[in-house]
Formats: C-alpha cells, structure tokens, sequence
C-alpha cells in the first residue's frame, strides 16, 4: 500500500516534470439519445455512454478534478441517410452543450466533435455522390458548417471537425463569421490516420446500427502512416484555412508528427489518445500484464514531451489524479 502510494506520487512527478498542467487534459464524454440506462463498454473498460441527465454530475466530477474542458461525442437514437440529426438543434450534443453551459457556464470549456459518421447510415464522414461511392467533399462540407454553425449557437467555445475533408476549415470559419460567433474556434483534425485503433469507438458508436461497421474504410479521406510529408501538407493547408488548434491522431505512435508540428510550423497542437490505444493499456494492466499507472503516464508524458500543447484522452481524470497525489 505504502509503496503503492509512493509510487503515485513519483508518477505524478513525472508527469509534472514534462511540464503537464491540468489545463492541458481535455476529457472525452459520450452522450447518447437513446434509452435510458447507462451503459458501459466492453473495449473500453471504466468508460460509460451517459445519458443527457447524467452529464451533470459527470462535469461535476471532471470539474472538481481541476480539469476545465471536455470534448462531446454524440450518439444519436437514429440514424438516417443524410445524418440529419447531426444537424438538428435539438441534437444530442446540441442538447448536451446547451444545458451544460446553462450549469457550469465558463467553469468549463466545451469542444464539440463535428462529423456526419454516428448519424447517417453508412458510418463514413461524408456523404456519397449520387449512387457511386465516392464522397461528395463539397456537399459533405456545407454540411459540416451547418453542423458546427448549431454547436456555436448551442454555445460551443470550440469546434472540432473530424471529417477529414478538403477546404473544412474556410468553409466553417467563414460560416460562423457570417453569424456572428468569431469566437468560437477551430480545433482542425488535419492528421488524423486512418487506423484500425479507432475500433474499440466504432463499437460504441457504430455496433448497434451498423452491420458491417468492422470492415469500415476511410482510407480515401484519412491519411496514410506512410506518408509524413502528405501529413504536413495537410497540416499546413489547415493553418492557413484559419485552424486555432490542429490535432494529431492516433497518438503515440505519432510522436514524430507532434514534434515535426512543433519544430517546422510552431503551431498549437493536440495530441489525441484514441480508444484502441486506451484499450491496449487496459486490457494488459487488466491482466496484470503490464503495470496501468505507469504506462498511462509514459504515454501521456511522451506526448508532452514531444510537444503537444493539449491532451485529449480517456486517460484524463486519472492523470488528473496523479498529478494530485505528488
Ligand atoms: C469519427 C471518429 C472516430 C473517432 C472519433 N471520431 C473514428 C473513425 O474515424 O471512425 C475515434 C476516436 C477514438 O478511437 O477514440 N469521425
Ligand atoms: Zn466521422
């Protein structure tokens, strides 16, 4: 116990010698719209899909952690064709935004997931041209401002767009502008890999109404590992189209795209463990394979130290809590 406690309190040293603050961590939070019991998920052991209700006492929590942002990833009761509930202003995350700026107001600062996947049918990020398979990328844009457009009027402090389309970030710059909400900014996924770790978040988003939502492939709009300069391309586009924040995902097997970021565009920059890369550490600490707190906090410290200036990741509050205890 008493080197349990010891231990802790060096972890959290660690993380602090890195230079992590609590302002860095950025927590994700599912809120779904349908049914009404909480329920937890397999893959992703001690994270839940709460219901709209139960946000309040989960901000509570983050909040009394010291923790002052969260990221919304919403999970609609229907889908349709066109997705159209991502675009209702009484959508779950729409919903979700409005009540919890309602009850903790600036105490914590709300960063929405912007993309059409968990509302339309096919569970890709854009919509389809016609009959043919491809994605309609201009269509699929407009649409993603509509999208961000209702996050800011719901009183999002920033928006994320994780659809990976071309010409995304003019497009909903110019869109909130036009309507008043310059304040709200950009956090731009412009390297966002195209990975089969996103899995374990495809089986709480997708499972339920998408029948073959494993053999899912979005390799045409996410980019490739193999391709680094592509990679800075798309970064570099994203800050000139006016991102305030660009993230990088997966994480930790892309460190040398966090420190590339940092070195060639000085630019602010997320680093965002996904729930396949939550799911490994898991997994192994849950089978006594591999000791949980200190690979939480190696992960999380290597990001840091490659340069990532925010921290999104289900790893939050426990590392929040590590940096309590040194
Ligand atoms: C979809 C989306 C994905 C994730 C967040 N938003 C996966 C995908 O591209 O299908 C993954 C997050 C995670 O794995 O934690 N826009
Ligand atoms: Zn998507």
């Amino acid at each position: 116990m008493q080197n349990g406690q010891l231990a802790k309190r060096e972890l959290g040293w660690l993380l602090n010698s890195v230079g992590l603050k609590k302002k860095h961590l950025v927590c994700p939070i599912f809120v779904r719209d349908r049914g009404n019991k909480q329920y937890h998920i397999a893959n992703m052991p001690d994270v839940a899909a709460i219901t709209l209700e139960k946000t309040t006492t989960q901000i509570q929590d983050i909040i009394e952690l010291g923790i002052s942002s969260i990221m919304i990833f919403g999970l609609p009761a229907e889908r349709d064709d066109v997705g159209s509930q991502a675009v209702s202003q009484n959508g779950i995350v729409q919903n979700t935004v409005r009540k919890l700026k309602m009850e903790f107001g600036d105490a914590i600062s709300i960063v929405t997931d912007v993309c059409i996947c968990q509302y339309n049918l096919s569970g890709h990020c854009g919509l389809f041209e016609g009959k043919n398979d491809l994605v309609d990328n201009d269509r699929t844009v407009r649409m993603l401002s509509d999208i961000a457009l209702t996050h800011a009027q719901a009183g999002a402090d920033l928006v994320a767009p994780s659809a990976m389309m071309d010409g995304q970030v003019t497009s909903i710059r110019s869109s909130l502008d036009e309507h008043g909400y310059k304040k709200t900014k950009i956090l731009s996924y412009s390297a966002k890999h195209f990975s089969s770790l996103y899995s374990p978040f495809r089986s709480i988003a997708f499972s339920k109404q998408i029948r073959d939502y494993k053999s899912l492939d979005k390799s045409s709009y996410q980019i490739s590992y193999s391709n680094l300069r592509d990679c800075a391309r798309k970064i570099e586009n994203d800050i000139r189209e006016g991102a305030d924040m660009i993230v990088v995902k997966p994480s930790i097997m892309y460190l040398d795209v966090i420190s590339m970021v940092k070195e060639k565009f000085g630019f602010p920059i997320a680093a965002q463990t996904v729930s396949g890369e939550y799911a490994m550490i898991k997994s192994a600490a849950n089978n006594n394979w591999i000791n949980e707190n200190e690979w939480k906090v190696t992960s999380i410290s290597a990001l840091k130290r490659a340069g990532a200036d925010s921290i999104i990741s289900y790893f939050c509050k426990d590392i929040a809590r590590l940096l309590d205890c040194r």
